[in-house]
């Protein structure tokens, strides 16, 4: 059963908020807590624009003959407002774990062992390697502090085409991340997304540029796109995790990084891996397995993780740091699957 937006009249609207979250709760394995506001009526949205079944038996994810990203990746990153060094170095350290191959497990790059089994037309797969390349800043933030999805890619054109130290241009294995600081707004940012990837048009960039953008939402909705370190205030009782580096919208903003991540490397120009009869709203690799952290995931229970000393919620190792990063879909045997798995 697939759980749609409802409206719902004021006076008995928590209960039945309440009855709604539950009864989706059963029967939905991707979960982010979405609220949606319309007719001034909070209403709940799962999975939101992305929604899928978590069964194996419905979904049909399908390999459409496009590319995949099989050369080395490298990571070009946007830091697009004001962005404390502190959080850049976690965001950071998380990159470089991808290809790390020292960590003990359950590690960052067990986790992307998942994504490199895609594989493309002539039987390559995903590569291995993600190192992260250049950095921009653009602090000033040169095009406002409200983004659409087409001024995205003015950034992105103005961050390859600067004066001093453009990023360089890299349509082979090249990715762009667009980082958004915490008062920064891009259209549909907590309405139903997190983040997103797409590509650049080359009528508007030059060049056709696999890129993800993805918001610190430290101020805007933290209790949706930080969630689990975060809770919505609308789910009463529902407790945070605390989170492994001590920065709950980064910790967050991970797992989404993450997810982008794997879906521009198994779909980056939208004609590859995905489900759903629809390319303009693909479910890809990582929407099947949304809010799945660890074996029994799912709903709004995260699966089996591990804790640290200070309580503190982790699935994987990385270079200096743990994190708690969403599983992937794995096409081999048509679950989510992830390197704390239990078995
Ligand atoms: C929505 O409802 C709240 C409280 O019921 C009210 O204060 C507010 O003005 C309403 N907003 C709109 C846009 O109708
Ligand atoms: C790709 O990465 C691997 C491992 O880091 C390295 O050995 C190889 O030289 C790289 N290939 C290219 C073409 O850069
Ligand atoms: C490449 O993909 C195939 C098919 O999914 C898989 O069997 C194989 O193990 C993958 N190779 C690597 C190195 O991940």
């Amino acid at each position: 059963m697939r759980c749609r937006r409802r409206s719902m009249a004021p006076p008995i609207h928590t209960l039945l908020l309440l009855s709604f979250f539950f009864f989706c709760l059963r029967h939905s394995t991707a979960w982010r807590p979405w609220p949606h506001t319309k007719n001034n009526v909070t209403e709940l949205e799962f999975g939101a624009d992305k929604k899928y079944e978590g069964s194996s038996e419905i979904v049909k994810l399908k390999y459409h003959m496009g590319p995949v990203l099989t050369s080395n990746i490298t990571v070009h990153i946007i830091w697009y407002g004001t962005w404390p060094s502190a959080q850049k170095r976690i965001i950071r350290d998380f990159i470089s774990s991808i290809s790390a191959a020292d960590h003990r497990p359950p590690s960052v790059s067990g986790w992307w062992k998942t994504v490199q089994l895609y594989t493309d037309q002539t039987g390559f797969n995903v590569s291995r390697t993600v190192r992260l390349g250049k950095e921009k800043n653009d602090r000033l933030l040169s095009h406002g502090k409200t983004l659409t999805r087409l001024s995205i890619q003015s950034v992105i054109k103005s961050a390859v085409t600067a004066k001093t130290k453009p990023l360089p241009i890299q349509p082979k294995g090249g990715v762009y991340l667009l980082l958004t600081a915490d008062d920064v707004y891009v259209q549909d940012f907590c309405q139903n997304v997190c983040g997103f990837h797409y590509f650049t048009y080359s009528s508007i960039v030059g060049y056709t540029l696999p890129y993800a953008w993805i918001g610190n939402s430290a101020k805007l909705c933290p209790g949706m796109c930080a969630y689990p370190f975060a809770v919505p205030y609308y789910i009463p009782g529902l407790k945070p995790l605390k989170s492994p580096n001590g920065e709950a919208a980064i910790d967050g903003m991970i797992s989404v990084i993450a997810h982008e991540l794997a879906e521009v490397a198994s779909n980056p120009l939208g004609n590859a891996w995905y489900a759903g009869p629809e390319p303009s709203a693909p479910v890809e690799i990582a929407d099947l397995c949304e809010g799945i952290y660890g074996t029994g995931g799912g709903g709004s229970y995260t699966g089996q993780t591990l804790n640290d000393e200070d309580g503190a919620t982790y699935n994987m190792h990385g270079i200096r740091r743990r994190f708690l990063v969403q599983w992937v879909w794995n096409n081999v045997v048509n679950y989510c699957t992830g390197p704390n798995a239990l078995d």
